[in-house]
């Protein structure tokens, strides 16, 4: 699967931040089951790589990938413990290259036009659009529709279940980013009825 039909599995990705591998799995199995497969787990917690490989190992079902991969070091990393794609939230030159190298579907990260217009340029049509709400929002991506024609967008950041519809309605929106459907204190409890509904809701809003 490449990254396109990755975005395509479900309207929504959550954006999940880990802080230990025992809470990774039921996570992940709850998400799934309220029918948004794809995750991405941010490598900003000490539990990030271990949850991402507990993942990859005991849920099957989900496509796991990695998030706030920062430079080719931890592209390596995160592929070796079983990323099956890798989300950035800007790019640089030597990032984009090692993605295009290790094979890994990437989702680099975009605030401009000239950061989109770099990245298609070495091949990249998807693009995550970060962070999306202060950085524009629905606006800059109706604004750029015309002239980056070719291009498809996450928009990630800021985004909530009440906006979220509006930016899925967009062409040239294939899904969004978000944490809302994992929200820190309900993980903490490990209240994963709760995660499964708003997982749930997330993975019925429609595409345009
Ligand atoms: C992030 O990097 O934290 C993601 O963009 C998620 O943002 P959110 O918490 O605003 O959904």
């Amino acid at each position: 699967m490449d990254m396109a039909a990755i975005a395509a599995l479900a309207p929504v990705i959550p954006v999940l931040t880990v802080e230990s591998r025992e809470t990774a799995v039921p996570l992940a199995r709850a998400l799934v089951k309220g029918g948004l497969p794809v995750l991405e787990v941010t490598l900003r917690t000490e539990a990030a790589l271990a949850a991402l490989a507990a993942i990859a190992a005991e849920v099957p079902e989900a496509v796991v990938g990695a998030g706030t991969v920062l430079n080719p070091v931890q592209l390596d990393r995160v592929q070796r413990a079983g990323a099956r794609f890798a989300v950035s939230p800007g790019c640089t030159r030597d990032l984009a290259a090692a993605a295009r190298s290790s094979g890994l579907p990437f989702l680099p990260g975009v605030q401009t036009v000239s950061e989109a217009m770099t990245l298609a340029d070495q091949g990249f049509r998807l693009l995550k659009f970060f962070p999306a709400e202060a950085a524009g929002g629905l606006i800059w991506l109706k604004a750029v529709g015309a002239p980056l024609a070719d291009l498809c967008f996450c928009p990630t950041g800021g985004i909530t279940p009440e906006t979220a519809p509006a930016y899925l309605a967009l062409p040239n929106v294939a899904c969004v980013g978000g944490s809302w459907v994992a929200p820190r204190g309900v993980v903490a409890t490990g209240d994963w009825q709760s995660v499964e509904r708003l997982a749930a809701t997330a993975s019925t809003l429609k595409r345009r």
